[in-house]
C-alpha cells in the first residue's frame, strides 16, 4: 500500500510551485467527451484519480496521449454508453460522466459512485437535477440507468450547492435545448475553470462563481485547448507545511484570492503571509496559536478539504481550537491517527475541541481518507521522532502529486517505502 517514513523536526525553507487542479481537472476530462473532437489540457497533475479519469475515458472509446503534465483527448466517434464498474466504485467524482454522456448520447449506464468514506455522500441532487433537464432515470441492481430523446433547459434550484451536482447539470445542459439556471449553484473556482473549458469549446455559459448559473444550451462543438487552474487545497496543504515546521515557504503559480479563507486562518494562528501577483510566501517563526473557531463552508468559506490539515497545525497550537465540519458527517477519522501522536481531540458529533500540546510524537499512523493522510503527514513533519504514514497509495497519492519529493526538496527527511 506505500508508507511515508518521516523524521520530524526539520524547518520548511525553500520554495516550489503548485500543480493543477485535481477537482478541476477531473471535471474538465469528462466535459472532453462533449465535443467528439481534440481537447488539449494544460497543467493536468499527475495523479492517481486522473490516470482513474482518463483510463475510464479509454475504456468507453476515447483515444489520449500525455505529454509531461499536457494530456489530449480525442472523443470522436461513438463511445460506449456502459461506463466500467470498478473504477466508479473506487472513485467517486467519476459520477461526473453521467452528465457528459447523457448530453453527448442521450443514454448513460452507471454503478452507484464510492471513493472517500468521509460520510453518506449521496447523488440525490444530481439525479434531480438531470430529471429536470428531461432525463429519465431507473436505478436497478446498483446502477443508474439515464435516457432521454432530447434534453431541455430548465430552471434547477439546488437545495444545497453540491460541488458535484452543479457541474453535471452543467455537462448535461450545454447540449439541451434552451436555456438552464442552477439557482444555489456551487460558486468554488473549478467550476469557474469547467465554465471556461466548455466556453472554449463553444457552450454559452455565464455566472460561474456566483450562485445563479445560465446555460444556454446549443448544438456544436468544437476542438478546445485550456490551461487548468493551479489546485488550491495542494498549496494550502504545502502552506500548513511551513507554518508547522517553523518554517518559510514562497508558494509559486498560484491564484492566491483563492486561498484566501486559508491564509486568513494561517494569519490568525500568527504566520506571516505576503500575498503577490501569482506567489504567497508564508513564514512562522514561533509556536502557532490556536484559532477559536474553524468552520467548515461551501466557497468562500474555510474549505472542509483543508479542515484535516490545519487540525494537524492546531493540534501543536498554544491553546484550544473548535472545528465545526458542516459539508460532510464523517470527516474526522485523522483525529484518532493524530491522538496516536500525542494529540488532545476530542469530537462531539460535528464538532471537535483541540487542545494544542508542546509536542507530538512520532508514531506508526494510517491515512483513512486524502485530505486526512495528508494531515498525518503534516503531523508527522512537526511531531518528535519517527512517523509512519500507511495507505499513501491508497489516499495520499490520489490528489498530490510527488508530496514526499517536493517536501524533501524543502528540507524534510521524508522517504517512501514500497
Ligand atoms: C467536491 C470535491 C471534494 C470537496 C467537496 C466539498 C471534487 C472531485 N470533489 O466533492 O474534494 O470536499 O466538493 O467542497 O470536486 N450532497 C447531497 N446530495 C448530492 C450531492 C451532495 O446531499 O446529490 C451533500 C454531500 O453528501 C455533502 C455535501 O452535499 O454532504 C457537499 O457535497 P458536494 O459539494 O457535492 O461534494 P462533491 O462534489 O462530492
Amino acid at each position: 500500500m506505500g508508507m511515508y517514513i518521516i523524521n520530524g523536526g526539520n524547518r520548511l525553507e525553500g520554495e516550489l510551485r503548485i500543480e493543477g487542479s485535481k477537482n478541476a481537472v477531473l471535471p474538465i476530462l469528462a466535459a472532453s467527451i462533449i465535443n467528439g473532437k481534440n481537447s488539449i489540457i494544460h497543467n493536468v497533475p499527475y495523479l492517481k484519480d486522473v490516470n482513474t479519469l482518463v483510463s475510464m475515458l479509454e475504456s468507453i472509446g476515447c483515444k489520449y496521449s500525455f505529454v509531461g503534465n499536457t494530456v489530449i483527448v480525442d472523443s470522436t466517434g461513438d463511445l460506449d454508453i456502459n461506463i466500467p464498474e470498478k473504477p466508479v466504485r473506487e472513485m467517486r467524482s467519476s459520477i461526473i460522466l453521467m452528465g457528459a454522456m447523457l448530453g453527448r448520447f442521450k443514454k448513460v449506464k452507471i454503478s452507484f459512485p464510492g471513493g472517500c468514506e468521509i460520510g453518506l455522500r449521496p447523488i440525490d441532487l444530481h439525479l434531480s437535477g438531470l430529471r429536470l433537464l428531461g432525463a429519465k432515470i431507473v436505478e436497478s441492481h446498483g446502477y443508474i440507468i439515464c435516457e432521454c430523446d432530447k434534453l431541455y433547459g430548465n430552471e434547477i434550484h439546488l437545495d444545497y450547492p453540491s460541488v458535484g451536482a452543479t457541474e453535471n447539470i452543467m455537462l448535461a445542459a450545454v447540449s439541451a435545448e434552451g436555456v438552464t439556471t442552477i439557482q444555489n449553484a456551487a460558486r468554488e473556482p473549478e467550476i469557474v475553470d469547467l465554465q471556461d473549458f466548455l466556453n472554449k469549446m463553444g457552450a454559452k455559459i455565464t455566472g460561474a462563481g456566483s450562485s445563479t448559473i445560465r446555460i444556454q444550451g446549443v448544438t456544436s462543438f468544437h476542438d478546445v485547448e485550456h490551461t487548468v487552474i493551479p489546485d488550491r487545497i495542494v498549496a494550502g496543504t504545502y502552506a500548513v507545511a511551513a507554518a508547522i515546521t517553523g518554517g518559510k515557504v514562497v508558494i509559486r503559480d498560484i491564484i492566491p484570492e483563492h486561498i484566501k479563507p486559508i491564509i486568513s486562518k494561517l494569519g490568525e494562528s500568527g504566520c506571516k503571509i505576503y500575498r503577490y501577483d501569482k506567489d504567497i510566501s508564508i513564514s512562522c517563526s514561533r509556536r502557532p496559536n490556536a484559532v477559536d473557531i474553524i468552520k467548515t463552508m461551501p466557497y468562500p468559506g474555510f474549505p472542509t478539504d483543508m479542515q484535516a490539515q490545519m487540525m494537524a497545525l492546531m493540534c501543536t497550537a498554544r491553546g484550544t481550537s473548535i472545528f465545526i465540519e458542516t459539508i460532510f458527517e464523517n470527516r474526522y477519522k485523522h483525529a484518532e491517527e493524530l491522538i496516536k501522536m500525542g494529540a488532545n481531540i476530542k469530537i462531539e458529533g460535528r464538532a471537535a475541541i483541540v487542545k494544542g500540546v508542546n509536542k507530538l510524537m512520532g508514531a506508526h499512523v494510517f491515512s483513512r481518507d486524502l485530505r486526512g493522510g495528508a494531515a498525518l503527514v503534516l503531523a508527522g513533519l512537526a511531531a518528535e521522532g519517527t512517523t509512519i504514514v500507511d495507505n499513501v497509495d491508497l489516499h495520499i497519492e490520489r490528489g498530490y502529486e510527488n508530496l514526499d519529493i517536493k517536501l524533501k526538496n524543502l528540507g524534510a527527511d521524508i522517504t517512501k517505502e514500497k
